[in-house]
């Protein structure tokens, strides 16, 4: 394989709501990646954008694939589509990055990977909000002793769904959505990144509401079905001994339930927001008995954009991404395994596992990589 010259040039596929976060989160990592081109099944959305942040190229999503000039695409469609376009940019001999959830199952993910190892390309995929100073700050305590052993973890993300603020909020609703495709790549792709890989889960799973009344614009007063489990809640075991318990809900109005937490023989750590870079980390020791905030010793100031530059990195280190595929794929796995046990009422193993993710080294300067 030829020799990779930074930056490397970056096509990007899918204008909508989260690009304007990846063009700001990419252009402090100018060293490593550029986006290049746009495109979009809508043109309209391609030129906007391209006009809003001065790229260089519009075009068609076949015309940004055969383009010789890109050496990876950024995915950003919706997640029903990102298998058969990560396919597409591998099959056009390509390296992807894609938003999350990698696939919508371990069956379509795992064809994506067959196609990766073929054609000896990359795929990386968000959230790379783990590799920011929040998440990094609680991996560098764990991997540092300050909590002993760990011995368990708690994640939730629990909220009374986004109908009455989202202007197109179906989706949340439909196979493929709910509180944990949506969001649960953030908690459990923490908790691999703090942990390591899971082993096996044990769920429950339920919709309360068969139906949700849309209150946002310009949708407000239409009913929609609901077609996919709205409150899930299961155990998940780490193949270091570790248990988390997660919940993940559109099912619930309020609630006091810390995001996520980390439990060892010797204290706890509470993690920030793992849908941010940054935020608050605390410490409670056994030595020390009370809750102390913890100076982040990572940047925060990172964004989305710093998974990409890692995977353009690692390219040219011959190295497998941080957020490799395997990962993304052994999230998608824990995800599915939670569905698959709730329907069979019994513990899942997981067939799929991955590398803990290698930790950044503290003080890295803002748009660095190693
Ligand atoms: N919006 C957010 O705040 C947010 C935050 C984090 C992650 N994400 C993730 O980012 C992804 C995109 O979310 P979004 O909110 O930007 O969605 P969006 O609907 O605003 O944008 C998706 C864009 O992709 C285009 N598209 C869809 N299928 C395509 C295809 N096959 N080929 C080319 N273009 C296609 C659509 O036309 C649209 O412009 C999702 O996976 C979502 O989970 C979104």
């Amino acid at each position: 394989m030829k020799k990779a010259s930074f930056p490397l040039r970056v096509g990007l596929i899918g204008c909508g709501n989260i690009s304007n976060a990846y063009f700001h989160g990419a252009a402090p990592f100018a060293d490593y990646v550029r986006i290049t081109a746009c495109a979009d099944l809508d043109p309209s959305r391609a030129k906007a954008k391209a006009d809003e942040h001065q790229v260089a190229k519009v075009c068609t999503v076949s015309e940004l694939l055969k383009d010789p000039d890109i050496d990876i695409v950024l995915n950003l469609t919706v997640p029903k589509a990102h298998a058969e376009v990560n396919s597409a940019i591998l099959r056009a001999g390509k390296h992807a990055y894609c938003e999350k959830p990698f696939s919508l199952s371990t069956k379509e993910g795992r064809k994506v990977l067959a196609l990766a190892k073929k054609s000896k390309r990359q795929v990386g995929c968000a959230p790379d909000t783990v590799l920011g100073g929040g998440i990094q700050t609680c991996r560098k305590l764990i991997d540092d002793g300050a909590i002993g052993k760990p011995v368990a973890a708690t994640a939730n993300m629990v909220c009374h769904g986004h109908e009455h603020w989202h202007p197109g909020p179906q989706f949340y609703y439909e196979v493929g959505g709910g509180p944990l495709f949506d969001m649960g790549p953030y908690y459990l792709t923490s908790l691999v990144t703090m942990l390591g890989p899971a082993k096996s889960v044990i769920a429950s799973a339920k919709s309360t509401f068969k139906t949700r009344r849309i209150t946002s614009q310009p949708l407000n007063g239409k009913v929609i079905k609901v077609e996919t489990p709205t409150h899930l809640s299961g155990v998940v075991e780490f193949a270091n001994g570790a248990s988390a318990t997660v919940t993940m809900s559109f099912d619930v109005w309020q609630h006091h339930l810390p995001l996520l937490e980390v439990y060892g023989t010797k204290g706890s750590i509470r993690c920030p927001d793992p849908n941010t870079f940054g935020g608050e980390v605390e410490l409670w020791t056994e030595a020390g008995k009370e809750w102390k905030k913890i100076p982040l010793t990572h940047s925060d100031q990172t964004g989305r954009g710093f998974g990409l530059a890692e995977m353009a990195y690692s390219i040219g280190k011959h190295r497998a991404a941080r957020m490799n595929g395997d990962m993304a794929l052994h999230v998608v796995d824990i995800m599915e395994a939670f569905h698959v046990s709730a329907k069979a009422k019994k513990q899942v193993q997981l067939k799929s596992g991955c590398k803990q993710p290698k930790a950044l080294p503290a003080g890295l300067a803002l748009g660095r990589v190693v």
